[in-house]
């Protein structure tokens, strides 16, 4: 087989390495020359990636920025972003761009996917008419699917070989053909009766997971006026092994998927006078999750007699999650804005975030960051660091990921 992949990020790139692994050749398209010189050197930029991965691959997996070269493949899968506007909109601005080059291209008998995160409705009404704009009828001259990516950057214990995938298609044909690529490198997959179907069944499994999120950091803020220990109520919780799911309490939700899918949702809902009340809710609880982080650190610095205005403040971590630098829509970044809004003196180190463009910051590194520090809070927390160290070398910490649970210290303070 030979496989297009469009977009090369933190979906794409993983994909294209497994078909190659598997010994299939794979043309990866994307719009950013460095990420396509990268690759033909042999450099990964992707943590879950490792650079030495990719020598072995040899000439099975090539990048390009031509659409042209896709014309060969026998599959296209679109793995491009699906952000959202300043307005808080679904911006398919990508996904329209990267399905405009393909139409330009596309071969008779080709199978074409979509993994982005998307709401229902996205591969019938917005890819067809493009992709048909090549003078073929989709189902007839093309086939088309819609196909979830499920990959949790950073996770090891589940792989794109042992997640069952999910395939939508439009005909029967069309799912087929989707079913028949993914077997190539997936060990279950999971054929439904419409694209629709797939792209709902993503949104749930995200929407599940920012409900339940909201839920737990919700009561984390009950915790605090009540002076209960959340952690310890999450750890008796899940002590019930049936009919109940854990999840911890944090600073927020961050990432492409968690913070930008529901809106997806809720925009589709719209359009049909619905208001899906619970996942609106759940994004404003996430949302706040951050300016309550920075007013615990701000009563921290109080009851030790300090104010933030002046106080020299050392985040630990900033990226939105642990063992990887992704910090799109990180709640560090929130807290560091409502610091510097209180006049704090803001540092940060984090070992995947080498900078801070938008805070004009650069990670500082741990030990002289500990020790110029009034307070160090754990924000995200990277395996790789001794958090005992950290409580016993800083004058006041707060952590907001539990990390420190076990430590008994008269200036530490637990989310
Ligand atoms: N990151 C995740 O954990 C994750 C998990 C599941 C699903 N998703 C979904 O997968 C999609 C991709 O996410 P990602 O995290 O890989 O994004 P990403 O930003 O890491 O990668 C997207 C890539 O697409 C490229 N690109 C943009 N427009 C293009 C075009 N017109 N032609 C070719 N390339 C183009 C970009 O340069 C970038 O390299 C999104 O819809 C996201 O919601 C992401």
């Amino acid at each position: 087989m030979k496989i297009g992949i469009v977009g090369l990020g933190y979906v794409g790139l993983p994909l294209a390495v497994a078909f190659a692994e598997a010994g299939h050749e794979v043309i990866g398209l994307d719009a950013d020359q460095r990420k396509i010189d990268a690759l033909n050197e042999g450099r990964s930029y992707i943590e879950d990636i490792p650079s030495s991965s990719l020598e072995p691959l040899g000439e099975l997996l090539k990048a390009t920025p031509r659409h042209a070269d896709l014309a060969s493949c026998n599959a296209v899968i679109i793995c491009v972003p699906t952000p959202l506007t300043s307005s808080r909109e679904p911006d398919l601005t990508y996904l329209l761009e990267a399905a405009t080059g393909l139409s330009q291209v596309l071969q008779p008998e080709q199978l074409v996917v979509l993994e982005s995160t998307t709401y229902p409705g996205t591969t019938r009404e917005r890819l067809v008419p493009i992709l048909e704009e090549s003078g073929m009828s989709a189902g007839r001259d093309f086939h088309l699917a819609f196909s979830p990516e499920r990959i949790d950057p950073g996770r090891t214990d589940y792989t794109v070989r042992t997640t069952p995938k999910l395939v939508g298609g439009l005909t029967e044909p069309c799912a087929e053909r989707a079913r028949d690529l993914y077997e190539l490198i997936c060990d279950k997959v999971v054929v439904l009766s419409s694209p629709e179907t797939a792209e709902l069944a993503k949104l749930l499994e995200n929407i599940f997971r920012s409900v339940n999120i909201a839920l737990v950091n919700e009561l984390a803020q009950l915790c605090d006026r009540l002076g209960i220990d959340i952690w310890e109520v999450v750890d008796a919780a899940a002590t019930k092994p049936f009919g109940f799911m854990r999840f911890d309490p944090g600073p927020g939700m961050g990432g492409h998927c968690l913070p930008v899918d529901p809106f997806y949702l809720a925009f589709k809902a719209r359009e049909h006078d619905f208001y899906p009340e619970f996942i609106e809710l759940a994004g404003k609880v996430n949302q706040a999750q951050p300016a309550f982080c920075a007013e615990r650190i701000q009563r921290a610095l109080n009851d030790a007699g300090k104010a933030v205005n002046g106080s020299s403040i050392f985040i630990l971590g900033v990226s939105y999650k642990a063992g990887i630098g992704d910090i799109r829509e990180s709640p560090a970044l929130k807290i560091i804005h409502h610091l510097k809004e209180l006049g704090g003196d803001v540092s940060y180190h984090d070992p995947h975030v080498p900078k801070l463009a938008e805070h004009g910051l650069s990670s500082v590194d741990l030990a002289p960051g500990l020790a110029s520090a009034d307070l160090v809070a754990i924000v995200t927390a990277h395996p790789g660091i001794d958090y005992e160290d950290v409580v016993s070398t800083a004058p006041l910490v707060v952590d907001f990921r539990g990390v420190t649970r076990g430590i008994e210290a008269a200036n530490l303070v637990r989310l």
